[in-house]
């Protein structure tokens, strides 16, 4: 296994949380905002996301994983859930990375059962060319080719997490 060069340097993944941020802002100024962050990935983005938005939000935390031998009906089984009761509340849900978008899928479907007022999605990275539905996240951070990153919380047979920037595995 090999890291490559830096691909997205700490200032450019800082502007990058810098303008979500803004974007965040001028869509929800004067409401209340629940934010989900998706563990473990998006642990760092979220904390460097709530701290650069002048909204203030109510943060929670989920923890999913797919079921075994069904990544392409993208069904998952909630590992850890928030504690926070989002029905009538808008609500983003943060990932770290969106790929296949069967996690997040699957995820917004379960969580809009519970009658928020608004769910949209955020992520920190995107790779579109994996695609395999129609999910498209409303905020995102840099758009990135079909590669496999680590740094900034996302993981490589968790290491690399507490990287400041993202390298490629090879
Ligand atoms: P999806 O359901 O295929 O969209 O998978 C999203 C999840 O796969 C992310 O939350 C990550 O945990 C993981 N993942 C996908 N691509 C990468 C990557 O390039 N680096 C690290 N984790 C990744
Ligand atoms: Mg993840």
């Amino acid at each position: 296994m090999d890291l490559s060069e830096v691909l997205i340097s700490e200032d450019e993944i800082k502007d990058m949380v810098k303008r979500v941020a803004s974007e965040i802002d001028r869509d929800y100024e004067g409401e209340e905002l629940v934010v989900i962050g998706v563990l473990t990935g998006a642990f760092i983005f979220v904390s460097d996301l709530v701290r650069e938005m002048k909204t203030h939000s109510v943060i929670d935390f989920m923890q999913v994983s797919s079921y075994a031998g069904t990544v392409s009906t993208g069904e998952i089984n909630i590992k850890k859930d928030i504690s926070t009761d989002i029905r009538g509340k808008n609500v983003i849900v943060v990932e770290d990375i969106i790929d296949t978008g069967n996690t997040l899928k699957a995820l917004k479907a379960k969580l809009l059962e519970r009658g928020p007022k608004s769910l949209k999605i955020c992520t920190a990275f995107d790779k579109p060319s994996r695609r395999v539905n129609d999910l498209v996240p409303d905020y995102n951070g840099i758009t990135i080719p079909d590669e496999f990153i680590v740094g900034y919380g996302l993981d490589y047979d968790g290491a690399f997490r507490d990287f400041k920037e993202i390298r490629i595995v090879r």
